[in-house]
């Protein structure tokens, strides 16, 4: 398929038709597909939550084409913001601010701060420039389950509940944004991304990270996030082949997500070499993941990925595909 897509002048008018009148638009981004609804609609908003079955306290990103209007959704823009959004935006990064009475309650989730982000995708760009105003999004998935970078993956999981699903082709960064939050008393890396802590750190320097005590409960942070629905186990490479034995032995059938190829062949076994790029890795994990998820398996086990810092953010995801966040 296609990377990269852009939208025909027909395909933003009715996308813009639909968002105006308070229908849901899936729309790409270079990180996932999101599914957007005006942001100053409370009803719409209402629709996202409902759609993806998620509890209405975890807030959604706001989306904007540029940081023009940034001082319309936030109380201040920290000097932070400013370096950070020189740097990194427009891009897979969200900076969560003080919210201005523009944010609503539905959109922040009743918190006093709001997170917004502005895309890098083309597509994503022309949606945000025709409408003209911001578009709330999280990633089209329903709640808990693995995240859309396909449009065939948001049309399997949400197909009729959705107006639009625009076909930007597949998202080349492939994670979730990452989440820095500057409305509390230290920035402070709420999810990892694609850009990577020591990114943030050369901009604004230290940097706290992990949800604090009193931040409001964020989805990524629940165990049994981004979750296949069959089972999935992370082991040593080392280890791969004997495991694999052991549930061949008692009937299971195992599907594998691996960096390299299988040491014998194995009937029963679905297995994935996505080699060693962490740039590919992350780009077609929750692709990986979802085809894994249909090949029929009783377990998925992935071989252990390096616990390099850049990879935090796959570290992260898989973590909490299998049950047991870092
Ligand atoms: O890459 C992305 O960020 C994608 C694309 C579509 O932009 N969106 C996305 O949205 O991943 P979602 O809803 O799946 O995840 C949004 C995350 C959640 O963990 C949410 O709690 C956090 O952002 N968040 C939103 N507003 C927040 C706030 N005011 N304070 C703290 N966290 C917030
Ligand atoms: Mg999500």
């Amino acid at each position: 398929m296609a990377r990269l897509r852009r939208a025909t002048q027909k395909e933003l008018e009715a996308a813009v038709t639909a968002l105006r009148n308070g229908d849901l638009v899936a729309f790409p981004t270079e990180t996932v597909y999101g599914l957007g609804a005006n942001a100053r609609d409370p009803a719409a908003l209402r629709r996202i939550f409902e759609v993806k079955g998620r509890p209405a306290d975890h807030p959604l990103i706001l989306h904007l084409d540029s940081a023009r209007f940034l001082s319309r959704w936030v109380a201040e823009v920290p000097a932070a913001a400013e370096k950070l959004a020189a740097a990194f935006w427009p891009g897979p990064l969200t900076l969560v601010m003080r919210r201005s009475e523009d944010a609503s309650d539905v959109l922040t989730g009743g918190q006093d701060t709001v997170a917004i982000r502005i895309p890098s995708h083309p597509m994503a760009q022309q949606l945000l420039t025709a409408f003209g105003g911001g578009i709330a999004a999280p990633s089209a998935n329903r709640y808990g389950k693995v995240s859309p970078t396909r449009p065939e993956h948001v049309r399997e999981e949400l197909g009729d509940a959705v107006a639009i699903i625009m076909d930007g082709g597949e998202c080349t960064i492939g994670v979730e944004s990452t989440i820095v939050s500057l409305g509390g008393e230290k920035p402070r890396l709420l999810r990892p991304g694609s850009i990577t802590q020591a990114q943030i750190e050369a901009v604004i320097g230290p940097i706290e990270v992990g949800a604090d005590a009193t931040a409001p409960r964020v989805p990524g942070s629940s165990a049994q996030h981004y979750s296949p629905s069959t089972a999935v186990a992370i082991v040593p490479s080392t280890l791969l082949e004997s495991r694999i034995d052991t549930l061949l032995r008692d009937g299971r059938r195992v599907a594998v997500l691996a960096q390299r190829p299988p040491r014998k062949a194995q009937q029963g076994v679905t297995w994935i070499n996505v080699g060693r790029r962490l740039d590919v890795y992350q780009r077609d994990l929750y692709a990986n993941l979802r085809s894994l998820d249909k090949a029929g398996a009783d377990q998925i086990l992935v071989e252990e990925v390096p616990t390099k810092p850049e990879w935090a953010a796959v570290l992260d995801r898989l973590a909490r595909c299998a049950g047991n966040p870092r």
